[in-house]
């Protein structure tokens, strides 16, 4: 093959792949509202026909006006008639024009409201190994912008199939009075579709070359502007650095804009020419034919008309096409964000989880790297959770500890060996069912900016109004001291993102968090460092409570608090991704082991 059919090839499969967003895009307006979209194709349509109606109605006056004069015959009644009727659809267009402008932002409306929804739900359903992935979280980020304000595309894609009927109509009209016309109405076209659909190509692969640029200068203006950031750009003296840096690259952007637009203003004015030969030379014809008699002066208007609107519609069908692209373009991100998969789900014939546990969680031969990262968190870990039986879980930070609560959760699968729950594997179960069954309350848990009620409610978001409920969890978790001092008790909103909003300190969100896990009715509570905030003493408060509340259920908790750890029924000490040690309190002492030396040291700091 030659170098000039690899280079046409190449541009080709460029221009094909860079419309690939469209039937996507598509699909997702036309589920953002079927209705609206099916009444604004059928006022599309109608209004798509008003131009050729608009054209017929005009010929048939000018021929009944030449009539007139050239028979000296009073004026007939189908005239007025006539007149009225063109009245009639000139109004009817600009009736029509307002409608479709109410169902397009009606359509738009719906569309941000689907793409955001969509987007909620789906980031819901990802494994939680995705939001650990920055390269997916940008793409999140990015996502929720694109889902937002896509009015000038939904506009752009009404007006691109009324302009497509509009000119399918003209160009029959056409054939209807001549084949002829049609051809040198083609050969005039031709130039013009030829070019702006060439540069139509070539601006959407410029655009799309540019996209990490456009992400850029995105960035770099977000940045200057922000709140988060304005601290050290003014303590480093960031500011001139970011504007040269923006100029610079806007600065790219810039010039291959314009290198674009003067090819573009150079073919374009060129075959513009080209294109106004073939419409004068469709004219001549129809003027010769009139002047001989074979047409009259309304088909000559209605020709000359029909062929100015064809190629102008033609032309209008290309930038149009050219604006959508350009649109879609913009949803990549989004696209390719509701095309990811999650890996943990549940099977098809899952299993519900059992109730009542009877014989508890058992880790065999666990292994388990993080995604990226061929580092072994934990080593072929053994160690089963009984039920009834409040197990601490103690070990340096960094341990794995956290990790093993995510994998009780199923929050990961582990990479090698199982997680089993009474003696099944936990990916046999419902994932909905299972997660049900466990209350968790992690070391970086949320604090909602919503009600003191609600953030209890949280824990079983079913009963969001059964107070007395809420109440006693609250009163279970020492929440209740907290929400009393509220000043407005449970509806207090919290935290400070909204009017009135109260903020807690670090300990009184965790005893509401906790609340959350009392109010889940849970077969097995996990609590992990969730009282890290809490001075000694309020912890041991708390977790003298915990002790008394969980007498004989399942519980998994992680302190590094000694006055905490001896509450459990069993201690496990993690160390280098394996159980070093495991039993009570007093037989870990009598080991003389790790556990042992970790208690003289507290409690020497205590002495
Ligand atoms: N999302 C993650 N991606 C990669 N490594 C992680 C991730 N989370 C934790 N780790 C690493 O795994 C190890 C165990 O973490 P973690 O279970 O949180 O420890 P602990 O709770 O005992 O302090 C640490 O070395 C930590 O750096
Ligand atoms: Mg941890």
């Amino acid at each position: 093959m030659t170098q000039g059919h690899k280079d046409f090839g190449k541009a080709w499969r460029e221009r094909m792949s860079a419309l690939r967003n469209l039937p996507p895009v598509l699909a997702i307006v036309w589920r953002s509202g079927p209705a609206v979209v099916t009444l604004g194709l059928v006022f599309r349509l109608i209004a798509s026909l008003q131009p050729i109606a608009l054209l017929y109605v005009s010929k048939l006056i000018i021929d009944s006006i030449v009539n007139i004069l050239s028979r000296h015959q009073p004026i007939p009644a189908h005239l007025w008639w006539l007149v009225a009727a063109e009245f009639l659809i000139a109004v009817l267009g600009n009736v029509l024009t307002r409608i479709l402008d109410y169902l397009d932002s009606l359509l738009a409306d719906k569309y941000t409201r689907h793409v955001s929804i969509q987007v909620m739900k789906h980031a819901a359903e990802l494994d939680l190994i995705a939001y650990e992935d920055p390269v997916f979280y940008d793409r999140l980020e990015r996502a929720r912008v694109q889902a937002t304000d896509r009015l000038a595309m939904i506009q752009m894609l009404g007006r691109l199939i009324q302009q497509t009927i509009t000119t399918i109509t003209l160009s029959a009209s056409i054939i209807y009075f001549s084949p002829w016309l049609l051809l040198l109405l083609i050969a005039g076209v031709i130039p013009a579709f030829v070019g702006e659909s060439h540069f139509a190509f070539l601006g959407y692969a410029k655009n799309f070359r540019q996209t990490p640029v456009r992400r850029q200068l995105d960035y770099l203006r977000v940045l200057g502007g922000s709140k988060e950031a304005a601290k050290e750009l003014k303590l480093f003296g960031l500011s001139k650095f970011l504007t040269e840096r923006f100029t610079r690259l806007s600065d790219q952007v810039y010039e291959e804009n314009v290198a674009l637009s003067r090819r573009k203003l150079v073919a374009g004015g060129f075959l513009s020419i080209v294109g106004s030969l073939g419409y004068y030379a469709a004219y001549v014809y129809v003027i010769w034919r009139t002047v001989t008699g074979a047409l009259t002066i309304g088909s000559l208007y209605f020709l000359a008309g029909a062929i100015l609107q064809a190629s102008s519609n033609i032309q209008q069908i290309f930038s149009t096409l050219s604006g959508v692209a350009d649109q879609a373009l913009f949803l990549t991100d989004l696209l390719a964000f509701f095309e990811m998969r999650p890996t943990i789900r549940s099977k098809t014939d899952a299993l519900r989880a059992p109730r009542p546990i009877m014989r508890g969680f058992e880790f065999r031969n666990v292994s388990f790297a993080y995604p990226g990262n061929s580092r072994l968190v934990l080593k072929n870990l053994n160690f089963t959770l009984h039920t009834g039986e409040r197990v601490a879980l103690i070990g340096e930070n960094g341990q794995g500890k956290t990790t093993i609560v995510k994998l009780i959760t199923r929050l990961y699968d582990p990479t090698e060996g199982q997680v089993l729950l009474d003696g099944i594997d936990l990916r046999e179960y419902s994932l909905e069912d299972l997660y049900r069954e466990i209350g968790v309350i992690f070391q970086d848990f949320m604090r909602y900016e919503m009600t003191a009620r609600e953030n209890v409610a949280v824990g079983r978001i079913e009963e969001i109004e059964a107070i007395q409920e809420i109440a006693a969890a609250a009163h279970k978790s020492l929440a209740d001291e907290v929400i009393a001092r509220l000043p407005g008790k449970y509806e207090q909103m919290l935290g400070r993102r909204f009017e009135n909003g109260v903020d807690l300190s670090g300990g009184e969100w965790q005893k509401l968090a906790l609340a959350r896990a009392y109010l889940r009715d849970a077969q097995l509570l996990v609590l992990d460092e969730p009282t890290a905030a809490l001075d000694a003493r309020s912890e041991y408060e708390v977790f003298e409570r915990f002790a008394e509340l969980t007498g004989g259920k399942m519980a998994l908790f992680i302190s590094h608090r000694f006055s905490t750890v001896r509450m459990a029924d069993r201690i496990v000490v993690l160390a280098d991704g394996q159980i070093a040690e495991d039993g009570s309190h007093e037989q870990l002492i009598a080991l003389g082991g790790s556990y042992a030396a970790m208690f003289e040291m507290q409690a020497a700091s205590y002495r």
